[in-house]
């Protein structure tokens, strides 16, 4: 396998690293480009925004599902200055690839390479390739090397951080999987280090720590569009949106809501008796309401199918999951904002008279907004003959009450 490798600090990696990755492999007879973050570089300055750990996490999202990427983490096992020589040499001898392994160097690189720890051993044993990265012009370089006849692309890791600490737009200068570590982990916020404290970052009790709301939202929505049809899946994704808006309309957690929204309805296709044995891993046992009609389960199948397969622990977005079919009398603030969600979102055009709720100002009270929309899809249920659950008419009961 013939191989070319692109170090860097990718602190963060950003589209222009891939593109010009990407005009290497097109350009010459590389297999694979084996990307290598450094711990340190000897010429640069590191430690803004994002430890290495973070910064070998941005890469592994960035290419994931791509075989013509590999990452290597030979330079942070190293730790201290990351020499490229001891990189090459490394990698020569574990990946054993067809010949001499290619070496970009962006022409910005190029200028200083004379400077490099055993430059001219480096030029012999590599094939270099230089990129234009800041000029048009083939600078000089004085070492045996191709030209990669690139475009420049007008992005640097440096101005990726200044966009994010200044709040200008970067999240489509990065690839998807990064721009979600980076928004997850809120690095690069501060100009300063990584926040320190893993445990103290943001994304802690939404999903059992391991993984923060937009990672999570990302895997979900590219696994609904498996788990339901197409149909299903604008639906969810609707919802996720209204759910977000109603949230935050409402001083409530909208990163909640919109999980809650996007993985409502992630068991809908799931047939019968699926439904029933995943439910019944919640220890509540069926209603015989829900033995005669499996599909009530969906909601708490899903409850559980979170749980299982992507360790959501939040109980306020299981709570809104789980009783998102029937309600229940003491649902809270989340699961009524999916609720209400889930009856309005935009593709249901029968709902149009009752979305003029969210234009008026001020808004109406949560309480208010959710019992209107519940007595709405019982009406609706009662004009059907549909028989309606226990649950929901507890529910209706205790909001005409609290209206009173
Ligand atoms: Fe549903
Ligand atoms: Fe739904």
């Amino acid at each position: 396998m013939r191989l070319a490798i692109l170090g860097g600090s990718f602190n963060p990696i950003h589209i222009g690293h891939l593109l010009l990755a990407d005009a290497v492999l097109s350009s010459f007879s590389y297999d694979r480009i084996i990307l290598v973050p450094a711990f340190q570089s000897p010429l640069k300055d590191e430690s803004k925004g994002a430890d290495p750990r973070d910064r070998l996490d941005m890469l592994l999202a960035s290419v994931a599902a791509d075989p013509r990427f590999g990452v290597d983490d030979c330079e942070l096992r190293r730790e201290g200055i990351s020499y490229t020589l001891d990189t090459v040499e490394d990698i020569d001898w574990r990946y054993r690839p067809q010949g001499r392994p290619g070496l970009i160097l962006g022409d910005d690189l190029a200028a200083n390479f004379h400077r490099w720890k055993g430059a001219g051993e480096l030029a012999s044993i590599t094939d270099i390739i230089v990129a234009h990265r800041t000029s048009r012009e083939d600078l000089p370089f004085p070492y045996a090397h191709k030209r990669l006849e690139n475009p420049i692309i007008e992005v640097s890791s440096g101005s990726v951080r200044e966009s994010i600490r200044t709040g200008r737009g970067w999240e489509y200068l990065v690839p998807p999987g990064a721009r979600f570590i980076i928004q997850d982990r809120a690095l690069y916020l501060t100009g300063q280090g990584a926040v320190p404290d893993a445990a103290a970052r943001p994304d802690g009790d939404k999903t059992g720590g391991q993984e923060g709301f937009r990672g999570l939202a990302f895997r979900l929505e590219n696994d609904l569009g498996r788990l339901v049809n197409f149909k299903r899946f604008i639906h969810s994704r609707n919802t996720a949106l209204m759910a977000w808006d109603i949230a935050l309309a409402y001083g409530l957690d909208a990163d909640k809501a919109y999980l809650a929204g996007i993985s409502h309805d992630i068991c809908k296709s799931f047939p019968p008796r699926e439904l029933k044995r995943m439910a019944l891993r919640d220890g509540k046992g069926l209603s015989r309401m829900e033995k005669k009609n499996p599909a009530l389960l969906h909601g708490r199948a899903g409850a559980v199918y979170l749980q299982e397969h992507y360790r959501v622990t939040d109980s306020e977005i299981l709570e809104a999951v789980e009783v998102h079919t029937t309600g229940c009398e003491y649902m809270g603030p989340i699961a009524r904002v999916l609720y209400i969600a889930d009856k309005l979102e935009w593709g249901r055009e029968s709902a149009s008279g009752l979305r003029g709720l969210l234009d008026r100002r001020p808004l109406p009270e949560l309480d208010e907004l959710f019992a209107a929309v519940l007595n709405d899809s019982v009406a609706y249920l009662d004009s059907r003959e549909v028989i309606v659950s226990g649950s929901t008419r507890r529910l209706l009961a205790l909001m005409g009450k609290k209206g009173k």
